[in-house]
């Protein structure tokens, strides 16, 4: 079984964050996006080429699956772990969306949130070590 955490002093800071972004950009997946395409070279392809038509849902959906899926991680949910055991191998074999890309999309995620937090506050270091618990499963 995947062991992921299950720590609520770090999914309170982490909530923060995402509510801090939240009031500030309102719906973030705008600045989401820009970061990723700017990260990742071959996004905009990898984005096109599977939204048959409807770009903009699978944009808003996937930054709505990624915010889920970073808060049932901090949480240990049984949910974050179906993204990692059955939705990263989806991406990866079926959707030919590779794990570099994953890791890109919550990268830019958590650039974004971070970006309305001061580097001072205890939700920093909180999404940093939410990044560094990650770090083994988006290798
Ligand atoms: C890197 C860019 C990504 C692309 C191009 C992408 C694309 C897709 C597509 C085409 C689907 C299936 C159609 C749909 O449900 O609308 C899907 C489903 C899904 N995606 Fe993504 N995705 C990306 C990143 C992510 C990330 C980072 C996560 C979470 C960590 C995620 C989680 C999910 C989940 C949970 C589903 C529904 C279940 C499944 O089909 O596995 N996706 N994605």
């Amino acid at each position: 079984m995947t062991q992921i955490l299950a720590d609520e002093t770090l999914l309170a800071e982490v909530e923060y964050a995402f509510e801090r972004a939240a009031n500030a950009y309102g719906d973030i997946t705008p600045k989401v996006l820009s970061r990723f395409y700017e990260s990742y070279p071959n996004g905009r392809e990898l984005f096109s080429s599977n939204a048959g038509g409807q770009l903009s849902l699978l944009e808003g959906n996937m930054v709505e699956e990624t915010a889920f899926f970073l808060l049932g991680f901090c949480e240990g949910s049984q949910e974050a772990e179906t993204i990692l055991t059955q939705s990263v191998p989806h991406h990866i074999q079926t959707l030919k969306v590779p794990m570099d890309a994953m890791t890109a999309f919550i990268d830019a995620f958590l650039f974004v949130v971070a970006s309305k937090v001061d580097t001072s506050e205890p939700a920093a270091a909180a999404l940093s070590q939410l990044r560094s618990a990650l770090d083994p499963y988006l290798r």
